[in-house]
């Protein structure tokens, strides 16, 4: 017999999607644990010291609801950014975040502007929504902000999508190239600037804060640079009237309080960062010499992670990532052609990218076959 739910006409016309398939499922999969878990763009180093320890106290407080306000937090958001607190909201990392900014402006049939093998996440959202996705392809491996304005323009996008830097391909564009896109976004669009890695990007990749403007918003996470993915927190930073309607629809008793107990410490602990940044940089500089070695082309990052040219199709690299995978090392690659041609290695540990170099030569060698 078959079964009939009373789904929404958006439940039943959407495909059954995952944007990520989690390293857990591949290895129950395989059968066996990756040793080198080198794909999710996770920080490997690790948070602050002072963020697990805060974390550790938070324990006998947790029959407590948190905060629905954060105020803590957002006060250390602010002081750390030096702007008010008016002008932050505190949410479940930028993927929880990007769900609830979607739902100010998106209902079906809206059109929303992003590249063409983007973050997915965002794309997840937005069809989650009924959106109509109009995308753009890289140019050059980078999201092309002119062509995504031509694109916003053409097809009055209410919502234009930017990664910078960019995942998966860990391109970015200088803020003061970013800014001449804010100036000439259309009326009738606001920005969606998803910095994730902006913390590993040179100086200036960020454009200045402008509380003023109220087209943009800007997603900020603890995920990546401060070792927090797990905990589940990120923030975005606008207009104090864009961030009051977040009000009207977030989960206000969403966030767990270890969350918000370690990002506190770990903003607060900027030696960590630095010493964080240094590590990541180590090893991408091992992971560039390790491709060129195997006759790869490593394409310029900001990020804590690197795309490598295969130099062939996208056949090639998945064939390449599955050899990978029998090897036990867990990477993952862009999912779209021509950007298909590349697998992307996050940083790892001397460990893991011991391991990485044993087996790439393996798994280019097999891949041919
Ligand atoms: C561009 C981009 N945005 C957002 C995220 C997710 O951030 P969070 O963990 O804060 O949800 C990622 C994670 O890989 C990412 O690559």
């Amino acid at each position: 017999m078959s079964l009939k739910f009373p789904f929404t006409s958006l439940i039943e016309s959407l495909p059954s999607t995952v944007p990520f398939v989690g390293p857990e499922l591949q290895e129950r999969i395989i059968g066996a644990p990756y040793r080198a878990r080198i794909g999710a763009n996770e920080n490997v180093f690790g948070s602050s010291p002072k963020a697990r320890e805060a974390m550790r106290r938070e324990l006998d407080h947790c029959w407590k609801y948190t905060d629905p306000e954060f105020l803590n937090l957002k006060q250390a958001i602010a002081e750390h950014h030096n702007i008010p607190q008016e002008n932050i909201v505190i949410g479940e990392g930028i993927d929880g975040l990007l769900g609830v900014a979607s739902r100010l402006f998106i209902e079906p049939g809206i059109p929303v502007a992003t590249s063409k093998g983007a973050y997915p996440t965002f794309n997840y959202q937005i069809s989650g929504l009924g959106g109509n996705l109009v995308t753009t392809p890289f140019v050059n491996d980078h999201e092309c902000p002119d062509a995504l304005l031509k694109l916003a323009r053409e097809e009055n996008a209410r919502v234009v999508y930017l990664a910078n830097p960019d995942n998966p391909m860990g391109t970015w564009w200088s803020g003061r190239e970013l800014d001449v896109m804010i100036a000439a976004l259309p009326e009738h669009s606001v920005l969606f600037l998803d910095e994730a890695y902006v913390e590993f990007a040179p100086e200036g990749t960020s454009p200045p804060i402008d509380l003023e403007n109220p087209q943009v918003l800007r997603f900020r996470t603890f995920s990546k640079a401060y070792g927090l993915a797990g905990t589940r927190i990120g923030y975005v930073i606008g207009h104090r009237e864009l961030i009051k309607a977040f009000d009207k629809i977030r989960n206000h008793f969403g966030l767990n309080s270890f969350a918000i107990a370690g990002a506190n410490a770990a903003l607060r602990d900027q030696d960590w960062l630095v010493r964080v940044k240094n590590d990541v940089a180590l090893a991408i500089r091992r992971i560039k010499d390790i491709a060129i070695e195997n006759g790869l082309k490593p394409i310029p990052t900001a990020t804590n992670f690197i795309a490598l040219d295969c130099g062939r199709d996208g056949g090639f690299a998945r064939a390449v990532l599955a050899e990978l995978g029998k090897r036990a090392v867990f990477v993952r690659m862009p999912w779209v052609a021509p950007q298909d041609r590349c697998i992307r290695v996050s940083a790892g540990k001397k460990d893991d990218l011991d391991l990485f170099e044993k087996a790439l030569p393996l798994a280019l060698s097999r891949a041919e076959n």
